[in-house]
């Protein structure tokens, strides 16, 4: 066995959280629940858990979807929050559900299906948790065996290769059968990689090649990945960071692999002393949003600059030209000034409580890799699951679709909207005050300006919308709307499969 070998397998092994000692105990975790059960907040139902598995079910439709939007809208969230009078303490703690909206011109049919991880069904069994998840540890459970031990498989899909990957951050991909949603078992890219961190928010570029990274917290090590089309690993290797961050997401230029690293840092002392993951990560502004760039190539060809502090969950894309003197890779992200989303906002909402705290700002970046000089700009408008044409990943594009104006704070987002990077010009939608509106996803239609397809959680009405506008007419209102006959707690991220 050689070196990186080596590496690898004390990452996939000890990426493991260490001991969930327990900060919280059991009368907290009564009050989280009888908090949320006790509140009268109009959009709490958006965070209760399904009760089960939705069988395929046909949708009424008002309007008709366009042809090019004839396939599947994959979509995935947490959606099991509250385990025998037990609440998790954070969203994104929540058991996956996938979900599939079959689209054909006026015809609408959706199902969604628990992922069937190693961690819900022991739980389900046992009609309680029993180990903990990233922003909730729950006193005297059984301590962390490995990563997958806690993982929900709840934040991201990626299609690949006849199976439906779910996708959480500190562990596995879940394979999924992407005709019936039934769990398949756990994704092995390589035996040395088993059980090692893979990351929700893979690149695919035009020509199908994947990329991804993984963060092992515990050894301080980025793991890199390279996919080919049809699913084959192609290279994987271990990186050494300092100050490792919470880190979710990141770009791939022609050339390079780009990623910020926002000053919310693991600290490994923290987690000994039975911190949840989340509370393990210290906030470090002094550090700034460090701009890790990797010669896809040769990953030892890497380079860091700097930009001014900030967080970040999602960038939308990055690209590069070559300069006067050199190359310039340009991105945009969805920036916040300090940490919150993720420490207080995404947590509270799990006792029904609305911080009103301003949407992250989307934001254009220019690297200079000669001068190592970092630049930004904040294009003043409220951001959040930034999404752009596939068929442009790597490459220069101009239009990020995205959510935007959040009623009354995090995670409220009550329009869709469609933002030229290079202009700042945007136009939008707005669902109206009692919609809280989830990822939307550009759908090509040949040369034709294209599509956007996404779904809202109406609390109004208690039932989840799917609707589709024309992507340079968003401000127009949607061409097409399935109305579900219920609601599915509001879920993150997904993927469009044309039939
Ligand atoms: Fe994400």
């Amino acid at each position: 066995m050689g070196r990186r070998e080596l590496l690898l397998r004390l990452i996939a092994s000890s990426s493991a959280p260490l001991l969930a000692s327990g900060a919280a105990d059991a009368s907290e975790h009564e009050s989280w629940q009888a908090q949320f059960d006790a509140s009268d907040a109009p959009w709490k139902s958006a965070f209760t858990t399904a009760a089960g598995d939705l069988p395929l079910t046909p949708v009424r439709v008002r309007g008709r979807f366009p042809d090019a939007a004839r396939g599947t809208l994959y979509r995935i969230g947490p959606a099991g929050h509250d385990l025998g009078g037990e609440r998790n303490h954070h969203w994104f703690d929540g058991d996956g559900m996938a979900h599939r909206f079959v689209i054909a011109g006026a015809e609408v049919h959706h199902q969604g299906r628990y992922v069937a991880t190693a961690k819900r069904v022991a739980e389900v069994q046992a009609g309680r948790r029993l180990t903990e998840g990233f922003g909730t540890v729950f006193k005297g459970r059984e301590a962390v065996s490995s990563p997958d031990s806690m993982n929900t498989a709840n934040i991201n899909l990626l299609p690949i290769a006849g199976d439906l990957l779910a996708l959480w951050e500190a562990g596995s991909a879940t394979r999924l059968d992407p005709r019936t949603l039934e769990t398949r078992g756990l994704k092995t890219w390589r035996n040395d990689l088993a059980g090692a961190p893979f990351s929700a928010h893979p690149r695919v570029e035009p020509d199908g090649t994947i990329w991804n990274f993984g963060v092992s917290s515990n050894t301080g090590f980025l793991l890199l990945y390279e996919i080919g089309p049809d699913g084959v690993l192609r290279r994987a290797d271990a990186l050494p960071i300092s100050d490792m961050p919470l880190l979710h997401d990141f770009a791939v230029t022609s050339g390079h692999l780009v990623f910020l690293l926002p000053p919310l840092v693991y600290d490994v002392q923290r987690r000994a002393a039975g911190a949840s993951v989340l509370d393990s990560h210290v906030w470090r502004p002094e550090l700034g949003m460090r701009a890790l760039v990797i010669d896809k190539r040769d990953w030892t060809r890497r380079q860091v600059l700097t930009l001014p502090t900030g967080f970040l969950f999602h960038l939308g894309n990055a690209w590069e030209e070559e300069a006067a003197h050199g190359t310039v890779i340009h991105l945009d992200y969805s920036r916040s000034s300090d940490a919150s989303s993720v420490l207080t906002d995404t947590r509270e909402v799990m006792r029904a409580r609305l911080l009103g705290n301003a949407g992250p700002s989307l934001t254009v970046v220019s690297l200079n890799l000669h001068t190592g000089k970092a630049t930004q700009t904040d294009l003043g408008i409220e951001a959040e699951f930034l999404r752009i044409d596939l068929r442009r990943v790597g490459l220069r594009h101009r239009r990020v679709i995205h959510a935007a104006k959040p009623n009354g704070g995090l995670p409220m987002w009550s329009a869709i909207a469609s933002t030229d990077v290079e202009s700042g010009a945007s136009q939008s939608f707005s669902y109206g005050a009692q919609a809280m509106v989830e990822e939307h996803v550009f759908v090509p239609d040949g040369q034709r300006p294209g599509w956007v397809i996404g779904t809202v959680f109406d609390y109004a009405q208690k039932k989840t919308v799917l609707s589709c506008f024309a992507a340079d007419a968003l401000a127009d209102g949607p061409v097409a709307q399935a109305t579900l006959p219920y609601a599915i707690p509001l879920g993150l991220h997904g993927a469009f499969v044309a039939a």
